[in-house]
């Protein structure tokens, strides 16, 4: 792919500790040359204590803006000058927008992310007593219930093994929903009439112990979702499938996450497509 760099080119990039396994600079790349546009999106490996220093540098710089990934997302939020309404409610910012007078404002787009990325894989929120069981209670499930309260949850359950911190979740969270908090001997109950079962655990992910959890007491009309993307088929949506459900892998949250940024720092609304996906995959699946 070319590479067209000139003194006036726009930049951004991906701050984290560490940054090597990053997916963004590949896909933001790929934008970036599928648009012909005149910018760059770098990794930056920044240490969790010069992260307020590599933030302050960035309009220095010439930055338009970067994204922020582990550990980076709460931390962020007690340097920067502005934060937008869904920043403050998830406590997190995964993107940063440099203002003309040099000022740093956070967004969240995880939250945008998730929700386009299921509704994008055909799951239509009920109008009506929509039950939304997630897994975990940690960062990612602080956005993930957040989308959940804008697509209309009615009931929120909340699976985890630390019981006080799923509580103190529920209790931070904004909305009009009902929430309940579950331990794992009890997922059986919480998956009971659930319309969309999501996984927020690093559970699954490569490396990590598998996810194991007996399905049969979920609906077959149910989704389940993944915020883990590598692997792409976690063994949560290989159980899943086997049943008949329908799944969405969690590659497509990290694609639409990213577009709202990307259209911030280089002005063009860019389209998540199957070519994207096959591009990030980086193995020619679409
Ligand atoms: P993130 O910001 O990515 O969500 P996190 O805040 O560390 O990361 O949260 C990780 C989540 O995965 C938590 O819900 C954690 O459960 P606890 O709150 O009980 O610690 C969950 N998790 C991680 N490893 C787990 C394991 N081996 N068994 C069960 N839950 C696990």
């Amino acid at each position: 792919m070319d590479v067209i760099l000139s003194g006036k080119a726009k930049l951004a990039g991906v701050m984290g500790w560490p940054i090597d396994h990053s997916k963004s600079p590949r896909l933001h790349g790929y934008w970036l040359s599928h648009y012909g546009i005149d910018g760059t999106y770098v990794p930056l490996a920044v240490r969790p204590e010069n992260l307020e220093v590599a933030l302050r540098a960035l309009p220095v710089l010439g930055f338009r803006g970067v994204n922020l990934t582990i550990p980076h997302k709460e931390q962020a939020m007690k340097i920067i000058d502005h934060k937008d309404p869904l920043a403050r409610r998830v406590g997190a910012a995964n993107t940063i927008l440099v203002r003309e007078d040099g000022s740093l404002e956070g967004r969240n787009t995880d939250v945008s992310g998730f929700s386009q990325n299921i509704l994008a894989g055909g799951f239509i929120p009920p109008k009506e007593g929509f039950v939304a069981t997630v897994l975990g209670a940690g960062g990612a499930a602080r956005a993930v219930v957040v989308a959940l309260q804008e697509m209309g949850a009615q009931e929120i359950r909340i699976v985890n093994r630390n019981q006080e911190k799923a509580r103190a979740l529920c209790e931070g969270a904004m909305g009009t929903n009902r929430f309940s908090v579950f331990s794992w001997e009890e997922a059986q109950k919480a998956l009971a009439e659930t319309h969309l079962l999501t996984n927020t655990t690093s559970l699954g992910m490569s490396g990590q112990p598998a996810l194991v959890l007996d399905l049969r007491a979920l609906p077959k009309q149910a989704f389940v979702t993944d915020i883990v993307y590598a692997p792409l088929e976690t063994p949560l949506l290989a159980a899943a499938k086997q049943r008949g459900l329908s799944t969405v892998d969690g590659l497509g949250m990290l694609l639409y996450q990213a577009a709202p940024a990307f259209a911030a720092w280089f002005g063009k609304e860019p389209a998540v497509t199957p070519a994207l996906r096959a591009h990030v995959l980086g193995d020619g699946r679409a």
